[in-house]
């Protein structure tokens, strides 16, 4: 007898095979011939197998009539073609185990569908629900997209330290790693002495594993980073979390638009495969969640057409002819919100848009400075749905010209100097970006808020499971 998963057993190619499945129950129903359909999922795919458990199993009575929500069971039986709609196969049961009962007085998840609110409240039992399979499903396809599409290319997959000295996005959000006891921290001239700290120096959960990744391209050519990423801004919105996970490929010997290619490449690249592996999750997505029914058309858009090249100046002069209200004023020189990327994604260019050439302070100290002097060598992507999915740059080459940009965001280069180094012997052009594994997720599932799309969301005022 095999042990098969639910996804195994709901194919035709599984008739007449004796089988044991390992799972929970999603729903019990005793017909009145005298016999019980137990409705069983196992997270091998998004439909459960319906086991039809015979009266005359004995256990029937004192075990298979007591079957609850969220027990789990083994089933031994042999599959069968399935008579009813929707299923190619049934299980007829020949031994019904049960394992861990579940209470129906206290388990949450019952039959009916729960708000994704309340869900994150029971944060632990949620990955057993419809959505939360779903989700996972695709977070591990996209995984393994990433990593096959950056293989196949000749990259290296780097492992970027978590805890670092440098703040790389030079945005003052980090999160501090200390020993110290903060009630009776060591001090020196009136201040915490971090000379007495672990590390000997002030020392942060990294929210960019660009600034180590970059030395690796530097040598090795064409790297990636896929690791957690911290940041402690205090933005409670739909698309920010304090712990993500980030991809950041960086390459030698590449220019902004070199970096514009493989960024499209890479995102088309994670899109078609989640057409070929996750249909059956991403029907479900466009089916249940409200104004998602055009979760198709828009995959197959993005998929099937150019992203549009617009640089941040042609995209502010775009945003002031609109005629729109914004909440937040648009104006040359100030940052792209939310509203402002959709708009430009989702109405004006009804594409992904690449916004280039940023002005010089809005971004970090590393980015390249075009000619002009007031501009830098940044893209970010834009998508539709989502706003910014990717964020990245060529980077400042020249020694002298990073050092002055350190200098103006009020950075020291001595605490950068083997980042400077890396300019200081056998500089080269070089750029990279930054995709946020959970935006993916929303952009390709439809899914509203970010803290659905990771399995435990850390954000301001929540650490909890
Ligand atoms: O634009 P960001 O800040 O770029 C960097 O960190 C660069 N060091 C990347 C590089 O050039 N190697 O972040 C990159 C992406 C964003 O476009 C967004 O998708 C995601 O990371 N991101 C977040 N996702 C969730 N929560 C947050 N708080 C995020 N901040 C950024
Ligand atoms: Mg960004």
């Amino acid at each position: 007898m095999d042990k098969i998963s639910v996804a195994e057993a709901r194919k035709a190619e599984a008739v007449g095979k004796r089988v044991c499945l390992q799972g929970w129950v999603r729903t019990r129903r005793d017909s009145k011939g005298g016999f019980s359909f137990i409705e069983l999922n196992d997270g091998s795919c998004q439909g459960n197998v319906q086991v039809v458990a015979p009266g005359d199993l004995a256990n029937y009575e004192a075990v298979v009539k007591h079957l609850h929500t969220g027990a789990s069971v083994v089933i031994e039986g042999e599959v069968k073609a399935s008579p009813a709609k929707g299923q190619a196969t049934e299980i007829l049961a020949s031994r019904v185990e049960l394992v861990g009962d579940a209470s129906t007085e206290t388990y949450p998840l019952q039959k009916k569908g729960h708000g994704f609110e309340f869900l994150r409240e029971i944060a632990h039992l949620r990955p057993r629900t419809n959505t939360f399979g779903a989700v996972t499903r695709l977070r591990h396809q996209v995984s393994m997209s990433i990593h096959q599409f950056f293989h196949e290319r000749g990259f290296y997959y780097i492992h970027t330290p978590i805890v670092t000295a440098s703040d790389c996005e030079g945005a003052g959000a980090l999160f501090r790693v200390t020993t110290i006891d903060p009630d009776a921290p060591p001090r020196a001239e009136g201040k915490v002495d971090y000379t007495k700290d672990f590390f000997h120096k002030p020392a942060y959960l990294t929210v960019s594993g660009q600034l180590q990744g970059e030395a690796f391209a530097c040598a090795l050519g064409k790297i990636y980073t896929f690791g957690p990423t911290f940041r402690a801004e205090n933005s409670n919105t739909p698309r920010h979390l304090a712990e993500f996970w980030m991809i950041e490929p960086e390459m030698a010997f590449y220019e902004l638009t070199d970096n514009m290619e493989l960024a499209e490449a890479f995102l088309k690249r994670i899109i078609s495969d989640a057409l070929k592996f996750c249909m059956e999750d991403l029907k479900f997505f466009a089916d249940r969640l409200e104004n998602n029914k055009g979760l198709f058309e828009k995959l197959e858009n993005v998929l099937n057409n150019p992203f549009r090249r617009v640089s941040y100046t042609e995209g502010v002069e775009i945003l002031l002819k609109s005629g729109k209200t914004w909440e937040f004023p648009v104006a040359w020189g100030s940052d792209l919100q939310s509203e402002h990327e959709r708009y430009l994604a989702e109405q004006h260019f009804k594409c992904p848009v690449i916004l280039y050439d940023y002005p010089r302070t809005l971004k970090p100290f590393y980015m390249k400075v075009n000619d002009d002097g007031k501009t830098v060598r940044a893209m970010d992507v834009l998508v539709p749905g989502v706003g910014e999915i990717i964020g990245g740059s060529q980077r400042e080459e020249r020694l002298d010209v990073l050092e002055s940009r350190m200098k103006e965001q009020g950075l020291n280069p001595e605490g950068y100097s083997w980042y400077c180094d890396l300019r200081r012997y056998g500089t080269v052009p070089h750029s990279g970006f930054g995709l946020g594994l959970e935006r993916t997720i929303l952009f390709l599932s439809g899914m509203a808020n970010i803290r659905d799309v990771i399995p435990f969301p850390r954000t301001p005022g929540n650490a909890e499971f």
